[in-house]
């Protein structure tokens, strides 16, 4: 049985991928952030619909939180064979009135913990001639979006990381990709002021709905699989032809 890992695996996108890739038969484990109160609660609920996750509380902006992680998954579960880099926040302000505590936390969490997760991974992927890392970035990082600079600089970041790491480790088994969601029907997007998300954005996708987590899942699935071997650096949008 392969390994996956999925961080912030419990969160609106991340629960919907955790049991995506429970159902495609890996042993998934899923990460969320140190002190996060809803763990056991996760897990029993999970557990009463018959799926079993090992959960870990990691801190991803934290390079060392993620040593450790990662050394108790492979002690627990076994190597890592895909890891899906998708735990993030957001942190909207508009540029001039944005902190540098706000820019930093989201450069921090979505951008460098792709760097401290994928570090701990890598050398066991080359070696097993085997990987799928997938990081899931937003269509956001693609077009910019007003009161996003940090994100959309962080979501950006992940494109340049990815096509770089893909060309690095083609020739062993190892393919890297991006997946950018547009707006799906997750707590993170439905936080956006009403206001703003029914005259700025649902007027602006062509499909006419939200996207569900589950539709994004199934791509990650999807790029995880054997079928998916010959993608590697690319980007799989799926934003309601949003963004084009
Ligand atoms: N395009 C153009 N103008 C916009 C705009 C937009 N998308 N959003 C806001 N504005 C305008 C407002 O209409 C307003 O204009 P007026 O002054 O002329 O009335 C002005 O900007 C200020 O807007 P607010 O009153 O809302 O200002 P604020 O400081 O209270 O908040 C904001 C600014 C934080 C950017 C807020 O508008 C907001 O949260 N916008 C949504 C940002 C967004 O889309 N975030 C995505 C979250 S989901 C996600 O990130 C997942 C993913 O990957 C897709």
């Amino acid at each position: 049985m392969r390994v996956a890992v999925i961080t912030g695996g419990m969160g609106g996108l991340g629960e919907s991928i955790s049991v995506k890739m429970h159902a495609a038969g890996y042993r998934v484990a899923v990460t969320c952030s140190p002190g996060n109160k809803i763990v056991d609660e996760w897990l029993e609920n999970q557990k009463k619909e018959g799926r079993e996750f090992k959960a870990y509380q990691v801190d991803v902006a934290d390079f060392d939180s993620c040593q450790e992680c990662i050394a108790r998954v492979t002690k627990e579960l076994g190597p890592v064979d895909v890891l899906v880099n998708n735990a993030g926040i957001t942190r909207d302000s508009m540029f001039r009135k944005m902190s540098k505590e706000n820019w930093d936390a989201v450069l921090r969490t979505n951008l460098y913990s792709v760097f401290n997760m994928t570090k701990q991974v890598i050398e066991g992927m080359l070696e097993r001639n085997w990987g799928r890392i997938i990081n899931v970035s937003s269509m956001n990082g693609a077009k910019g979006q007003f009161g996003q600079s940090n994100y959309a600089a962080a979501k950006a970041g992940m494109y340049g990381f990815t096509k770089s790491l893909a060309l690095e480790v083609g020739r062993k088994g190892v393919t890297v990709n991006t997946v950018s969601p547009g707006y799906l029907g997750t707590k993170m997007v439905l936080s956006v002021p009403k206001e703003v998300m029914d005259t700025k954005i649902l007027p602006l996708i062509p499909v006419g709905r939200l996207g569900s987590p589950e539709e994004i899942a199934d791509i990650i699935a999807f790029l995880a699989s054997d079928s998916a071997g010959y993608i590697t650096g690319a980007d799989i949008a799926a934003n309601g032809g949003q963004y084009m």
